[in-house]
């Protein structure tokens, strides 16, 4: 019976924060299980489960999804980002520098997928509006900072970008 349910699982190779990995899993799992559970990178949240909060937000190809609802097949011979790919403490991304400095982070429980749907909006669009940013982070819920620090936040690390 083990050998019949090791028969099922699926066999995955994608690239997770700029490293190849591989890993076998049921069909059933999501990435935000596979990131938090097999990989231990507990960065992107489960707020929901159901695709309302954005906690979970992470880049696959370079689109930002909710990985609560991206069934871990899906990532086979993908690219996925999550926050701990984005920047640590000993070399923080501008966005998470731009974070600390306009006091976007309270609680901290959105800001993983904040900083990746910013990401991604700022990897097609480097010098977004105001209202494009307010857009691009609509999935993602903050119940702590009122978003005008988060919005601040994205808008500086963007004009940063294109200083010389
Ligand atoms: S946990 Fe995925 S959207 Fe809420
Ligand atoms: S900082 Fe707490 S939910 Fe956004």
């Amino acid at each position: 019976m083990r050998n019949g349910m090791s028969q099922d699982l699926l066999s995955l190779a994608f690239t997770l924060n700029g490293e190849t990995v591989s890993v076998r899993v049921e069909p059933h799992r999501t990435l935000l299980w596979l990131l938090r559970e097999h990989f231990d990178l507990i960065g992107a949240k489960e707020g929901c489960g159901v695709g309302e909060c954005g906690g979970c937000t992470v880049l696959l190809d370079g689109q930002a999804v909710n990985a609560c609802l991206v069934l871990a097949g899906k990532v086979d011979g993908a690219d996925v980002l999550t926050v701990e790919g984005l920047g640590g403490p000993e070399a923080l991304h501008p966005l998470q520098r731009w974070f600390v400095e306009k006091h976007a982070v309270q609680c901290g429980f959105c800001t993983p997928g904040m900083l990746l749907s910013a990401k991604a909006l700022l990897d097609r669009n480097p010098q977004p509006s105001r209202e494009e940013i307010r857009v691009a982070i609509a999935g993602n819920l903050c119940r702590c900072t009122g978003y005008d620090a988060i919005v601040d936040a994205v808008y500086a690390a963007s004009r940063e970008a294109i200083r010389p």
